[in-house]
């Protein structure tokens, strides 16, 4: 069996964990407090999440594989022959089989992600499953600076970012990634980029406060992991899980919210929390078109393409360099 190529700019895992940790103790001691979105998806929270992806409440999977089963040949059409498809954070790469197969010739798959094992157990299937295409997985951190592997100047390089994980970052912080990705792209370049749309909050409200409870397990899971890997001493009775519709900022927050006063220690410094409390975990921003084109214009592209599913909840949209 021929190995395959080998493209790592990944930093060392121990300085990955170390930024990690500086994440987590530099947004406890802040006010309000905050929590790296990253802390979330340990093993049992990346399985926590596939089982979020399977509620009647969260839409957002759904939506987008609704979008690329209906639309992956209108997709496939602006992307165009002899490109090479990028995609940052490819985890599973299970959205992108529906590009794949609706492309009629592409110059490669790059799939890239930090998890290594992941990332080459992808590569290997997707690899067979589609032997005419070179995969060239990057083991990097797209938040960091990576190296591509060498492309041909005439390939197309096409970005993929789906899941609504841009949703993650604040406005200022996802122009500066795309702004990242405009330059990886070039100027003949494109990007399909997942986003949810703004809704009626009572649908968003749900989504991230589902009956079943497992957000709510979804969220606590990080304290469980601070106490395993930062010799942290959090009791999850002692918090519950808060999640709103900031109606003014667009975005669902998720807190963790402390029941009673408290001190936990967290990597050897105490951290004190007052009755109802709360620490932030994440932000989940839901767009219009106003804040996209701010988003995508300030980032260096513009909106060429929106696709959407039948109830209009979310969005895959085509970029292109502007
Ligand atoms: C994976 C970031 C898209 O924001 O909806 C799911 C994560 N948080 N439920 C989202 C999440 C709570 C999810 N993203």
């Amino acid at each position: 069996m021929t190995a395959l190529p080998y493209f790592s700019s990944a930093r060392h895992d121990a300085t990955l964990s170390a930024s990690l940790r500086r994440g987590v103790l530099d947004g406890l001691s802040a006010s309000p407090k905050t929590l790296p979105a990253a802390l979330f998806y340990d093993a049992r929270g990346a399985a926590l999440f596939e089982e979020i992806t399977q509620l009647p409440e969260y839409y957002l999977t759904r939506s987008e594989h609704e979008i690329l089963e209906r639309h992956a040949a209108d997709l496939a059409l602006l992307v165009g022959p002899n490109a090479a498809l990028i995609e940052f954070g490819s985890g599973a790469a299970i959205k992108v089989r529906y590009l794949l197969s609706a492309l009629t010739s592409s110059a490669a798959y790059v799939p890239m992600d930090v998890s290594r094992e992941q990332l080459y157990a992808v590569a290997a299937e997707r690899s067979l499953e589609f032997p005419d295409v070179p995969i060239m997985p990057v083991w990097a951190d797209y938040h960091e600076p990576f190296t591509l592997p060498e492309l041909d100047p005439d390939v197309r390089r096409v970005g993929f970012f789906p899941g609504s994980t841009i949703g993650n970052m604040e406005p200022d912080q996802a122009s500066d990634f795309l702004s990242r990705i405009r330059e990886t792209i070039g100027d003949t370049g494109g990007l399909i980029l997942g986003v949810d749309r703004r809704k009626d909050p009572r649908i968003l409200h749900a989504a991230y406060n589902d009956k079943a409870g497992v957000t709510a397990e979804f969220n606590l899971n990080v304290l469980s992991h601070l106490n395993r890997e930062y010799d942290a001493t959090f009791s999850k009775a002692a918090f519950r899980h808060r999640a709103f519709f900031n109606d003014s900022a667009s975005r669902i927050e998720m807190h963790l919210e402390s029941v009673t006063a408290q001190h936990v220690r967290v990597a050897g410094q105490s951290v004190h929390f007052a009755v109802g409390e709360t620490v932030r975990t994440e932000y989940s921003y839901k767009y219009d078109r106003k804040l996209l084109d701010a988003v995508v214009s300030a980032g260096g592209f513009k909106v060429v393409e929106l696709f959407t599913d039948e109830r209009q909840w979310f969005w895959l949209v085509w970029l292109e360099p502007k």
